[in-house]
Formats: C-alpha cells, structure tokens, sequence
C-alpha cells in the first residue's frame, strides 16, 4: 500500500492537515456551550450570549466546510490508488501466460480487479477519515473531560475493555465470512460471463432453463452469504449505541449527584455528555474500521496474489533470440480450418534446419501455404505442436514471433501509396541504403527506374498498375527489408520468368545464407538449391531429407 501511496504524499499532508482541523474545531464547541450556559445565562448578559452563540456557528459553518474539503480530498486521493492498482493488475494479467490464466481463471480476476480493488478503497478512505480523528478526538476530548472532573472522566473510560473486547470478536468473525463472500461474487461472475459469453451455446442446445437454474442457484448462495454477514454485522451497532446510552446515562446520574453537591454546573455536564459523544464516536469509528479490515484483507491478498503471480512463461524470455534460434520442429500436427470436414493437415511430423534452406514441394492443395501459415501462427495448430529450442511456438510472445518470423504470402497483397511506402510497410526505419539492397536483390532496380516517378510512383489498389512479377519482385524487395532470423516465401517467385528467378534466388540464399529460410513452390528449378526438402501429398508430409534422395520424387511432383 505503502507504494501507491507515496506520489501522494502531499495530498497526505494536506488531508491530515483538514482532519486535524475538524477536531480542534469540533471540540471546542461544548467548551462554548458551557460558556454559554453557565456563565452568559446566569448573567441574562444577552450582548454576551449573542456573541458566544456566533462564534459557535461560525466554528459550525467552518468544521462543516473542512468537513466536505478533507472529504472531497479523500475520494480524490483513494480513487486515483484504486485507479493504479486496477492498472497494475491489468498489465500484471497481460503478462500472464495461459497456465495462469487457468490458475486463475477469468472471473475471479475480473472481481479481482473490479469489487475487491473497490473493498480496498472503501478501507483506505476509512483509514484516512479515521486514523487521525479518532485518537484525536478521544485524546482531545478526554483530556477535556479530565481537566472539568476526574470522577466522571473515569466512567467514560469504563466500557472501553469491553468494546475492544466487542471488535476484536466482530473482527474475527467477519473475517471468514468475508472471505466466503468474496468466493462467492467470483462464482456469481463465472456463471454470469458463462451465460452471456456462451449463449448461442446455451441456445442451441436448448438450456436456457438449465444454465437460468445455475445463475439463481449462484446468485441466492451470494445472497445468502451476504445475508450471513449482515446478519453479524447489524447486531455491531445496536451493541455499541446500548453501551454508549448506558454510559450517558450513567454520567447524567453520578453528574446530577455532583449538580447537587454544587461540584458541577450545569453547562459543565452538557459540555462533558458532548465530550462522552465524542469518545464514544471515535470509538465507534475505530471499530468500524477494524470489523472492516477483514473484508479489505482478503481482498488485497487477492490482489495481491495477482499482482505476485509470476509468469511461468516469461514474454521476454521468449523473444526468440538468435541464441535461441533452433531448428523448427513440428510434432505430429493436425490442421483443420473452422468448419471444414476434413483435417488439411494430417499428422505431420518433420524438422525445419536452422540456417538453412528448406524447400516445401507439393501439388495444388496439399497444405503448403497452410503449413507455413502455422509458423507465425497466422493459424493455430488444431493438434500436436510447433517447437524451436524446446519452447512451444504458442507460448512465445506473438509480437516477438512475428518480428522474429518474416512471411511473404502467396498472392501478396500491395497496398495503394507509394513504391517506397510499400517497401518501408512493417519497418518504416529502415535507411534508404537498406532500400536500394533489397530492391538491387529483388532485381527490381531496374524496372523501379523506368517508372516516370521511381520509387516515388504511387501504385494503385493491390498495385494494379504494375505486372504480376513487377508486384511480386516488390513484395520479396519488402520482405527482405525487415529483417529477421526466419523468411518464409509462398510461391514468392511463380510469376517471374525464369532468367531473372534465377538472379533473384542466387544473390537472395548469398544474402540470407545466416537465417533459415523455407520456400514453398511447386518449382523444381528451386528445390533443387534446397538444403532440406520437404514433400507434402494432401496434408501429409511424404518424403524429407536432402534433395538428391527426393530428387525423382519430385521430379515426379513437381511435374
Ligand atoms: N480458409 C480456408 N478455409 C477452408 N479450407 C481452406 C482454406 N484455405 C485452404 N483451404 C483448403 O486447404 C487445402 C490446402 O490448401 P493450401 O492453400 O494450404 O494448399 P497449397 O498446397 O498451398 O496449394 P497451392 O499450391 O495451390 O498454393 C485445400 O484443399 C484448400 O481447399
Ligand atoms: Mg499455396
């Protein structure tokens, strides 16, 4: 608590400063009305009485605005916490990795950052309001009440074993019930966002009654365990306003004893029941305070908890690193897009060698393109896993993935602007020097030169104005410029012709020959430069190795 409150610290101060106002005001007030009555009414001095009588309501209007001031200050200060603790859960639960979120589970963190923050609030702006008004106007008034008689000081004081008694067994008490409580607003909000996230679910199989049974069943047990609560907490105050009474009552005999003995004036026991008011009040106060502590502690040991929770994935660990950087191994994975019949992928096992080329051959529709989409997790695997240095894929951080994974689509997808800003799309840093390299691998300086406007030469939609390999000789050019450990061409090169392919692909693997690169085609002339080669027949991975013991199969493939 202590850090969130620290950027706070003058706020503190000037809080403390109102409250501390509050008391000295409030507690000369029945020091005045014992002015008032024992020495301006005995006198009938009405110029007297008039002026006693505004200075009382003059220190009323004043403790009345400092009241509404340290109060406005305190909601202030307790929202803006109550608003960095929520912010702080939401990013610890950002970094959390699926294990936690199972821990977890959804709805307790939603209560965990909405209702229990609140608890924490509601707490921190009764310690505010009390910690300091409480022992100041017990101190205060008791000392008071001491200096005009002893005697009657001391049955103030009598109840006092017996309240802290009352607390602490209250406090005791609240605090499992509290913590039943708050298990239950979590069960509330899991069959809550079931029912509403999982409607059509719900529709479809025709349980609407079902899952209306399980909320009610939900929603009354959170009734009655807050009904149970109340049912303690009602009994807190009657308890306390039968020993305040009693004290009065108490202090009005023994003062009247006094009041005939001629001890005590009259507007000296008026002034003392205000300042038995006052003990008794903060005592109240304080009890509140602890009776409510329990509630406020299980939920900032929620908070807690979440806040705490360390990642068992860490997202920076996993940033793939070059140390990192391993083969791609792929284990007996299943693809199936939504909604279709039949699995694209079927099984396949096989290794992608780090630093190397791969080439992915296969006919029309054997799942080259969705293979490859599964790396930078485009699509998820439906079964099995994809795993480089022993990390799942699907556990690593996707922006880092996909900084660490280039992927050049079949049928790249040019965006209308400028041939340079469809180079710079995804790395808009780059140097013009970085520029001119990818273009001069891509073999497309030339053609770029010819245009009217060079690279400035704005392209239409899907850059129409251009050829098919023109467009295609860019997209490579755009995927070289970002530059990372993995490069994954989709029938990057299908529309160029076959001199110019060639030059692209020599200084292309010169280039890359530090990263892994896979290219899926169905051109032979491509596999035959692969260093690993995979064969892929209706989803199913049929050959893998060097090209030279798959040179015929794909001869036969490819053909
Ligand atoms: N979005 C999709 N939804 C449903 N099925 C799809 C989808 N995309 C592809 N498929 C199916 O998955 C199978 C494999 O498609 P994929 O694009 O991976 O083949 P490919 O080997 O890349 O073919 P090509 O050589 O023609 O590019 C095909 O039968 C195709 O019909
Ligand atoms: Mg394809």
């Amino acid at each position: 608590m202590k850090i969130y409150l620290k950027p706070y610290r003058s706020k503190l101060v000037l809080i403390a400063f109102l409250v501390f106002l509050q008391a000295i005001l409030q507690l000369t007030l029945p020091t005045l009305l014992a002015e008032l009555v024992d020495v301006a009414l005995q006198n009938a001095d009405v110029s007297y009485i008039v002026q006693v009588g505004l200075w009382m309501l003059l220190i009323t209007v004043v403790t009345v605005a400092v009241t509404v001031c340290s109060g406005y200050q305190t909601a202030k200060l307790t929202s803006s916490v109550a608003l960095t603790i929520r912010e702080r859960l939401y990013a610890s639960v950002q970094g959390f990795s699926l294990q936690e979120y199972r821990q977890f589970g959804h709805s307790t963190l939603l209560t965990r950052t909405t209702n229990d923050v609140q608890q924490v609030q509601t707490i921190l702006s009764l310690l505010l309001k009390t910690m300091l008004l409480a022992p100041m106007m017990f101190i205060g008034a008791f000392i008071l009440s001491v200096t005009k008689n002893l005697t009657l000081s001391f049955i103030l004081i009598a109840p006092l074993p017996i309240i802290i008694l009352i607390v602490i067994w209250f406090a005791k008490k609240g605090g499992t019930l509290f913590a039943s409580l708050q298990k239950r607003v979590d069960q509330l909000n899991l069959t809550l966002r079931e029912g509403i996230t999982g409607i059509r679910d719900i529709r479809s199989f025709n349980q609407i009654d079902r899952e209306r049974e399980r909320f009610s069943e939900a929603n009354e047990s959170y009734r009655n365990s807050a009904i149970h609560v109340h049912q303690l907490m009602i009994y807190l105050t009657p308890i306390m306003m039968f020993i305040l009474n009693f004290s009065i009552v108490a202090l009005l005999w023994f003062g009247s004893l006094q009041l005939n003995t001629g001890e005590l004036q009259v507007g000296d026991l008026m002034a003392f029941i205000q300042y038995a008011m006052y003990i008794l009040f903060s005592i109240m106060l304080t009890s509140v305070l602890f009776v409510s502590f329990p509630r406020a502690s299980v939920s900032a040991k929620r908070i807690l908890e979440v806040l705490n929770a360390e990642p068992t994935i860490k997202n920076p660990t996993y940033s793939l690193t070059p140390e990192q950087q391993s083969s791609l191994r792929f284990a007996d994975v299943s693809f199936q897009y939504p909604n279709a019949e039949k699995s694209v992928l079927k099984n396949v096992s096989c290794t992608i060698p780090n630093r190397k080329l791969t080439v992915i051959v296969g006919g029309t529709g054997s799942g080259k393109s969705t293979l490859l989409q599964l790396i930078p997790r485009l699509l998820d695997v439906s079964a099995g896993n994809i795993v480089m240095g022993g990390i799942d894929l699907r556990n690593v951080d996707q922006e880092a993935l996909r900084n660490a994974v280039t992927f050049s689509p079949q049928n790249t997808q040019l965006f209308s602007g400028t041939i340079e800003n469809n180079l710079r799309f995804g790395s808009e840093n780059v140097s013009m020097q970085q520029i001119d390299r990818a273009l001069s691998i891509a073999q497309s300086e030339s053609f770029i030169k010819e245009l009217p406007e060079g690279i400035n030469t704005t392209l239409t939609q899907n850059g129409k104005n251009l050829s098919g390999g023109q467009r295609q000789r860019i997209a490579i050019a755009r995927a070289l410029i970002k530059e990372t450990d993995m490069y994954l061409f989709d029938e990057s090169f299908s529309a160029i012709d076959a001199g110019t392919k060639r030059q692209i692909l020599d200084k292309l693997l010169h280039e890359l020959n530090k990263s892994t690169v896979v290219i899926a085609t169905q051109d032979v002339g491509i596999a035959k430069r692969a260093d690993h080669i995979l064969v892929i027949d209706e989803g199913e991975i049929t050959g893998e190795g060097t090209i030279m013991s798959y040179y015929k199969r794909v001869r036969f493939i490819t053909n």
